[in-house]
């Protein structure tokens, strides 16, 4: 079928993730500075969101519109999906209305089946697994506050899920060294840590934070694990990137967080809302980082 897809950082390579890095800044200064920039002018983007978002879909929708395309966002409430067709003949349809789709959804796989059988290209808005569009977005903030990440230490401080994966896949594509700080029972897939490069278990947050550049974290419970809420937050209690933390990193440190966040439980108020944080920013990048992926990918 040939189409290029997007399911986790390293279907780019690392020339072509820092080039799309490059662009996503550029493109941020033209809307800026209200440069037109129609490169989708008569496209269409299918949207297949099988779990809620507030910024995954706003940011591509909003792409879509102010690249001069359209997107089309389907529900399993709304769609045939939540009656049962398949995967696989929902991929086939879809791919001959649309010129790329995006998917959010549970299981890595069944994006992988849902790729396998799309005739053009596929983005990963989140999997149980990853979220790579996400970390696009942290790397275009770390380099515009601080310049390249090469090199540089990040600290992930709470559990081993979707973008923690995507942290570890990023840390070997970008070259920085990743801490990541879990609590025992919570760690990433080992399989990925075993190929991973740079990347080390430090179960001790403090020391995971100690000199680093970066500290991100994330929900403690994410979708679809609702019912284990409570016990999450149990296991998590030492986990919460605070004030004591946020000192223990560089003094000029960045706090990330993908959002939405918990105020009070992975995060205090004073963090994400103090001097480290670069959360808005975070958030507004995936519209820009996206966009150059649309552009990488529909070139
Ligand atoms: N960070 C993120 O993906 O947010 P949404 O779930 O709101 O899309
Ligand atoms: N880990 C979170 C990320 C939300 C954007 C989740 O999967 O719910």
């Amino acid at each position: 079928m040939g189409a290029r897809h997007f399911l986790t950082l390293s279907d780019l390579s690392p020339d072509e993730l820092t080039a799309l890095l490059k662009r996503a800044i550029e493109l941020k200064a033209m809307q800026r500075a209200g440069v037109r920039h129609e490169f989708l002018k008569n496209k269409v983007l299918a949207m297949v969101f099988e779990k809620s978002s507030t910024r995954t879909r706003v940011s591509f929708e909003s792409a879509m519109i102010q690249c001069g395309g359209g997107a089309i966002f389907l529900s399993p409430r709304d769609t045939q999906l939540g009656r049962g067709e398949p995967i696989e003949d929902t991929a086939r349809v879809l791919s001959r209305m649309s010129d790329v789709i995006v998917v959010r959804t549970f299981e890595h796989e069944k994006l992988e089946r849902f790729a396998a059988h799309s005739g053009v290209p596929v983005i990963n808005a989140l999997t149980d697994k990853y979220h790579p569009c996400q970390v696009l977005a942290d790397l275009q903030t770390y380099i515009e506050h601080r310049g390249s990440i090469k090199g540089k230490t990040v600290a992930w401080v709470g559990d081993g899920n979707n973008m923690c994966h995507s942290y570890i896949e990023a840390a070997g594509l970008f070259s920085f060294h990743l801490r990541v700080s879990t609590p025992p029972g919570y760690d990433p897939d080992h399989a990925l840590l075993r190929n991973a490069k740079s990347v080390e278990l430090v179960r001790d947050p403090m020391q995971a934070a100690h000199g680093a550049d970066l500290v991100v974290t994330d929900v403690w419970a994410s979708m679809g694990q609702e019912e284990e809420q409570a016990a999450r937050a149990r296991d998590f209690a030492d986990y919460q990137v605070n004030g004591k933390l946020m000192a223990r990193a560089k003094p000029d440190a960045l706090f990330m967080h993908c959002l939405p966040a918990h105020r009070g439980e992975e995060v205090s108020a004073e963090v994400i809302d103090g001097p480290h944080s670069v959360v808005w920013d975070e958030a507004e990048n995936r519209l820009h980082a996206q966009k150059a992926l649309l552009e990488k990918l529909l070139a």
